[in-house]
């Protein structure tokens, strides 16, 4: 006989009330669901191109996370691997004054950001590798772990080489790369929280880690 799970029972029960809230709000913004998880075809970290699949950050973590920077009108906002766009549409809903973008490499999830942001002016996806990107052109920057370690330190290599102005980043899940920036010439942690729990219902399977750093170029 099968035994019963209370617990992992409570888990599924706590996921599907945060996923039918986030695909509620998704359906009043971008018109349909941004939940469903597509998988990453590539995780070869060893090769440095180890990413991660498109897993959309739920609302009310971004709402904790947005509380930490103010966008202004001259702000230029990017999601490196904005997955189907669900941080765009949490900066859609509070109105944030500034241009936003989002650039994907899996084709499925970056078409559906495309599709769903044609409607608001201030949004642009770039269906594309990161990689290939110049971030000269960007003050805040959002990473929801899209990238394995080695991939991160190559990324943050080719970051460095390119930023000339000041900038912010937004750091989600930062439990794995996080340290990689500590002490580097120019990074300054602002803000660091472990975020499990939030109006008591768990945001992921286990707490994780969010950090706001500054880089300012020499
Ligand atoms: C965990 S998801 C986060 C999605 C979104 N930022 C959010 O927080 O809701 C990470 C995304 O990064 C994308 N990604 C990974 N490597 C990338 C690359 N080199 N260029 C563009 N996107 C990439 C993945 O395909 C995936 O959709």
């Amino acid at each position: 006989m099968r035994r019963i799970r209370p617990k992992k029972i409570l888990r599924t029960l706590n996921r599907k009330v945060v996923e039918m809230y986030d695909a509620l709000v998704d359906r009043r913004i971008c018109g349909q669901s941004l939940v469903k998880y597509i998988p990453s075809e590539e995780r070869n970290d060893t090769e440095k191109i180890g990413r991660t699949g498109a897993q959309s950050t739920p609302y009310m973590v971004l709402k904790r996370i947005f509380s930490h920077v103010e966008l202004t009108e001259k702000d230029s906002f990017i999601d490196i691997g904005c997955g189907k766009g669900r941080v765009l549409a949490y900066l859609v809903k509070s109105k944030a004054p500034c241009k936003i973008s989002g650039v994907e490499i899996l084709e499925e999830a970056g078409k559906i950001a495309e599709a769903w942001s044609k409607r608001y002016d201030n949004v642009s996806i770039i269906i594309g590798d990161a990689f290939e990107l110049n971030y000269n052109d960007y003050t805040v920057f959002f990473l929801g772990r899209p990238f394995l370690p080695k991939t991160f330190e190559v990324f943050i290599s080719k970051f460095e080489k390119e930023v000339r102005h000041p900038i912010t980043l937004l750091y989600w899940v930062d439990q794995q790369s996080g340290a990689y920036l500590k002490g580097r010439p120019g990074w300054t942690m602002t803000h660091r929280e472990v975020i499990y729990k939030i109006h008591g219902m768990m945001m992921a399977g286990s707490p994780q880690g969010f950090s706001a750093w500054t880089y300012v170029p020499e």
